[in-house]
């Protein structure tokens, strides 16, 4: 019998029975024990993975401007088919301007109509392709005297010998110059093993720089992100969306680091920077993408500001010296939440946006315990200073938690909110489930998990088995978060925000950095892992008050919210064991209950897990129950997430 026939049936029979078992869960609906934070379930984000670039951004060109590598045109290759023949090399001579330095030039010795040459890009691991769709090309070209064009634009197969769609331009002159037109692949077939190709159909030689396309966008939007991706993240209803980072947010060297004024405006703006995940970012999801992100997901922005620490150990002295750096972050705030009259806040009225966003967080830096010279202190002393002085409604968070060494925390001062990040293995994040926050002091400060995620094994990327291991997480690596996920409910008075991390994995090979990650995908297709579900199923159940529920002799973590406004509870169960576990559930103090509830189920062999290949083997099942009342026994299957769902008034 398969895994999915055998959950099925345990779902069907024997869930739910009125016999009496001994591990009790009782719940106590007479009056919530505390306010659930309203932004409790949120997205963690950084260029990682090619989380972005190859990723959200919808962009499919792979080093679009020539910058990714110095000496060579990484990603490109030479078009050359029945005798015709061409070079290309990196042009610093021929610069598109000063923030793009360099342009890709390409000479064409020999070709004739139906023998193009030319060069060609391999996308993001192969460009999507997909039928009747209409897909945006752009790119700057100029060319030496004599050659006017055309310059033919083809989706084509990456053996270059089947064209899925092209276009032409012409009137190429030797002053730069941006030429757009729209491809349709008509009848083209699914696939993702094609690239895109620019072609002479006679000897010249032209310059091109800035080369583009994009597919459809989420809402069309120019410059947007990838509409099935979005909507996996759209699912989850997040509530916040932190970023840029990470260790984006610091980079390698100051001079790495985030830079957002840099991320604004047109592309040929944008030079992109070198990023810490060993990898150049385009910086065409630059900070207005960033926001445009989270109105997407309808989620307040936790904007982390570069607070003078980067990952090689650089940092900036408190004092005068971070002064620069201080009010590079008023501007960005005020680029984020200032009146359209302000000048960062006119910035972002210009790039269409005049309404300011609503934020409420704003974190100071990133993992600052990391900073050997102790001068974190100090720094998050200055910049909240200003910070409060000119936004005193702003919570700022510190980036040092209680996880972290007493000694590498702020003492200066009390920091409204602290960033705690867990990557640990399954077994001690089970541990940590039973209490960890209970311990807290509720008199503050708030605490946000900012990266949490449980593994099997930890990930070595110096090891060639490890990196080969699956980018997502399993089944028991989902029993560990959501185990986890049910300590941080029963504690969201005190736990105010959290969000998996990383978010995002581009699973070909050679593009990712890090394991495991909550949802991975290709150039074509995206699927959740079971931790993906597991979120889902949390953080789309919720509501907004903690009901206190104790529980007696169960291995199964239990977290139980109510929505005040339906009056309809959510009973969360984790049962991480190899064995099912009949629970009884006593509610009490609910006027009514109805006699029917839902359960929605994840459960699978600890070992099973999602893929690109088989992207739904563990997904959830919704199920009927009956025969509900104030009593009952319900059976968490082994190896089961599942979140009940009670009306009651
Ligand atoms: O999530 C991956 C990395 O883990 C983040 O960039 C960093 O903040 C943490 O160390």
């Amino acid at each position: 019998m398969s895994k999915r026939l055998c959950v099925l049936l345990l779902l069907l029979f024997g869930m739910i029975s009125g016999r009496a078992a001994g591990p009790t869960i009782t719940i106590d609906a007479t009056t919530s024990s505390a306010k659930v934070s309203p932004l409790l379930y949120g997205l963690m984000t950084e260029e990682i993975n090619h989380a972005y670039d190859g990723g959200l951004y919808a962009e499919l060109i792979h080093n679009r401007a020539f910058l990714d590598n110095a000496q060579s045109p990484v990603r490109w290759s030479v078009v050359q088919r029945d005798g015709s023949a061409a070079a290309i090399a990196i042009d610093r001579n021929q610069p598109l301007n000063q923030s793009i330095p360099v342009s890709l030039r390409v000479d064409v010795t020999q070709a004739a109509a139906g023998r193009s040459a030319g060069v060609a890009n391999e996308g993001f691991w192969g460009i999507p392709v997909k039928p009747k769709t209409r897909y945006r090309a752009s790119f700057y070209a100029k060319a030496s005297p004599g050659f006017e064009g055309p310059i033919t634009l083809a989706i084509e197969s990456s053996d270059g010998k089947t064209t899925y769609a092209s276009g032409r331009v012409s009137g190429v002159t030797s002053d730069w110059k941006r030429y757009e037109l729209t491809l349709d692949t008509g009848n083209a077939p699914t696939t993702a093993d094609a690239r895109f190709a620019l072609t002479l159909n006679r000897p010249g030689t032209v310059w091109v720089s800035l080369v583009s396309l994009f597919p459809p966008t989420y809402k069309n939007q120019p410059n947007g992100f990838r509409p099935d991706l979005l909507q996996m993240l759209i699912d989850v209803k997040p509530k916040f969306l932190r970023f840029p980072g990470g260790n984006y947010l610091e980079g390698d060297t100051i001079a790495d680091r985030f830079q957002w004024k840099k991320t604004l405006g047109p592309l040929t703006d944008r030079p992109g920077h070198m990023a810490p995940w060993t990898y150049r970012s385009s910086d065409g999801l630059g900070l207005h993408e960033f926001l445009l992100w989270a109105e997407h997901l309808n989620a307040e922005p936790v904007l982390a500001v570069y607070a003078g620490y980067s990952l090689k150990g650089e940092y900036v002295k408190p004092g005068p010296d971070l002064e620069p750096y201080i009010q590079d972050a008023l501007d960005e705030i005020e680029y984020v939440i200032g009146p359209a009259t302000s000048t960062w806040g006119a910035a972002r009225a210009k790039a269409g946006h005049p309404a300011p966003f609503t934020m409420t967080y704003v974190e100071v830096g990133n993992e600052d315990f990391f900073d050997k010279s102790g001068s974190y202190d100090q720094r998050f002393v200055q910049f909240t200073t200003a910070i409060k002085a000119r936004y005193p409604a702003l919570k700022l968070i510190s980036t040092v938690g209680f996880e972290q060494p007493e000694p590498r925390r702020v003492r200066s001062v009390v920091p409204d909110m602290v960033d705690e990040h867990y990557y640990r293995t399954v077994d001690t994040f089970l541990k940590m489930s039973r209490g960890h926050y209970e311990k807290y002091d509720r008199k503050g400060p708030a605490i946000f998990v900012g990266e949490w995620g449980a593994y099997e094994t930890p990930f070595e990327p110096w090891n060639e088995r490890s990196r080969k291991e699956a980018p997502t997480p399993n089944m028991r690596a989902a029993l560990g978060d959501a185990a986890f996920m049910t300590q941080m409910e029963k504690n969201a008075d005190v736990v105010v925000m959290h969000g998996y991390a990383p978010l995002l994995v581009n699973v070909s090979p050679g593009a990712r950095q890090w394991r495991p990650n909550l949802i991975g995908y290709d150039a074509l297709r995206v699927y959740g892992s079971p931790s993906y579900h597991a979120f889902k199923m949390f953080s789309t159940n919720l509501g907004d008050e903690i009901l206190r529920a104790t529980t007696t002799d169960t291995e199964v973590f239990v977290s139980v919210t109510r929505d005040s406004g339906s009056g309809r509870v959510f009973v969360k169960l984790v049962n991480a064991t190899a064995a099912a576990a009949p629970v009884q559930i006593d509610l009490t103090g609910a006027k009514t209950i109805a006699g029917t509830a839902t359960a929605l189920t994840l459960a699978a062999d600890p070992q099973a897990t999602n893929s690109i290949e088989t992207p739904r083997n563990v997904v959830p099942v919704a199920s009927k129950l009956t025969g509900i009342k104030s009593g009952f026994t319900y059976t968490v299957p082994a190896s089961g997430i599942v979140v009940l769902t009670l009306e009651t008034r």
